[in-house]
């Protein structure tokens, strides 16, 4: 372990001021906790002897970079296609939600291509390790164990180690003694992932980070190192669902539009290869305020149920509870179904809730929630081989939606018989479905074409 502690300083985040010490508020912008510890690189007087010649684009001679599938597909397909040889990607996601299991098990997979993974846990025990790849079944030569978190030490290590995979979980535990800084605050978290960085990309082995996102946004946490990487996944879910989501936000190697769908079981994750068809399994049937909705995630299509209750409201104010989707949306449903179609829920309790514990993010979606809070308050039924999109419009119009082709497939796959989409998406299309596609151009129009 190198004994001298190179020069550090401390660097205001705000103005780019610096101080050899920690100040809680900056003299210079006056910015509160704005300084992170820095390294300090004394800068060479000459000009470095190496430096590149402007180069004619057409003369570079394009070299695909080396791709190594991890083997999960709904995890390559996040990647654009498998993890990208020199390069850092960094797995970000609440505690619990299942990283470390995500990435035991990619480590799985890749051993048993042939590549040496060294696994670095700066949280868990040798044996918390080995009890967790007993449960996945992952019995592979070729996967290293070290359970460290002093910077120098892990790169001591990996001289004896040529892994071509290094996953640091998490990296909010690893810190070099380079910094005065404590484990887990920004200077040493950006530290230890510019050494790591910069390693790989000489290197070429393929780096894993996993980072812890807390509640409270994200502290000392992926966000400052989302540009230091060459791509960010996040690993989401509800705790007390099993379903996870692995998706994209930044890839400098593929599109962010993919996500990846596991579902965590007593064996660890297990990728859903008809997400539609899992998420719809526990519907039951035809019963009021029930509508499928054609949603999408990325560019996955999704099946999803969207359930509505409206109930008279016992006292007091009406509730309006909501789970999966944007309230402040919701209120302008309740707002356009009052104002355009004269149904009163003034007096009622409104619970609405996406099944499985999906959210949905996307306006497109509004049809099925407008269907659902309509056949709940006139306990009509919404006719369960039927599935719906659009958006709705203040005036109570159904305006077009994106991709509508690949949402119609997907009902169709999913068999349903018919589907309920914006006019204007119906004139775009260009392909025919063996689904009765009825377009809409009215709220008031779907609500007679669906609730019967
Ligand atoms: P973990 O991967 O430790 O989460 P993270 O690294 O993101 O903090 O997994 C968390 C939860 O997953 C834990 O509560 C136990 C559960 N789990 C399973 O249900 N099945 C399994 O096979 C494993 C390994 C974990
Ligand atoms: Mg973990």
């Amino acid at each position: 372990m190198p004994a001298l502690k190179t020069k550090t300083a401390y660097v205001c985040q705000n103005c780019g001021a610096v101080e050899p010490r920690w100040l809680g508020r900056c003299p210079s912008c006056g910015g509160w906790n704005t300084f992170v510890e820095e390294r300090v690189e004394r800068k060479t007087a000459k000009p470095s002897a190496t430096f590149q010649e402007p180069t004619a684009l057409q003369a570079v001679a394009f070299e695909e970079t080396g791709r190594v599938p991890v083997g999960i597909a709904e995890f390559d397909r996040v990647l654009g296609g498998g993890a990208v040889e020199g390069s850092a990607i960094l797995v970000g996601g609440d505690p619990g939600i299942g990283k470390s299991t995500l990435l035991l098990q990619a480590a799985g997979r890749l051993a048993r291509q042939g590549a040496t993974v060294l696994y670095v846990s700066g949280e868990e025990s040798l044996l918390q390790l080995k009890s967790r790849a007993q449960r996945l079944e992952i019995h592979q030569e070729g996967i290293w164990f070290l359970a460290e978190t002093r910077l120098e030490v892990i790169l001591e290590q990996l001289k004896k180690i040529k892994a071509g995979i290094l996953i640091f979980d998490s990296i909010q535990t690893i810190s070099s003694g380079q910094l005065f800084s404590p484990p887990g605050s920004v200077g040493q978290l950006r530290e230890a992932t510019q050494v790591l960085v910069e390693r790989v990309k000489t290197s070429g082995e393929i780096l894993f980070l996993v980072g812890h996102v807390t509640k409270d946004g994200f502290l000392a946490g992926p966000k400052v190192l989302e540009h230091m990487v060459d791509t960010v996944l996040y690993f989401e879910g509800e705790k007390n669902h099993f379903y996870r989501i692995l998706r994209g936000v930044k890839n400098r190697f593929g599109s962010t539009a993919e996500i990846g769908i596991f579902q965590m079981t007593e064996k660890g994750l297990v990728e859903v290869e008809n997400p539609s068809g899992f998420f719809l399994g526990e519907r039951s049937g035809a019963s009021s305020g029930s509508v499928v909705v054609a949603a999408l995630d990325g560019n996955r299509p999704l099946l999803l149920e969207v359930q509505a209750l409206v109930t008279p409201t016992p006292w007091g104010t009406p509730q309006r509870v909501v789970g999966g989707f944007d309230p402040r949306r919701l209120a302008l449903i309740l707002a356009v179904l009052e104002k355009r179609l004269g149904f009163s829920f003034g007096t009622k309790d409104v619970f609405v809730n996406v099944a499985g514990g999906v959210k949905i993010e996307e306006s497109a979606c509004d049809l099925g929630f407008a269907l659902a809070l309509a056949s709940s308050l006139e306990d009509v039924p919404f006719d369960s081989k039927s599935t719906a999109v659009g958006e709705v419009g203040l005036g109570g119009e159904i305006r077009g939606v994106g991709q509508i082709e690949a949402r119609v497939a997907e009902a169709l796959k999913m068999g349903f018989e018919r589907i309920l989409v914006p006019l204007t998406n119906v004139r775009a299309m260009a392909r025919k479905f063996e689904i009765e596609v009825v377009g809409v151009r009215k709220l008031e129009e779907a609500l007679k074409k669906g609730l019967k």
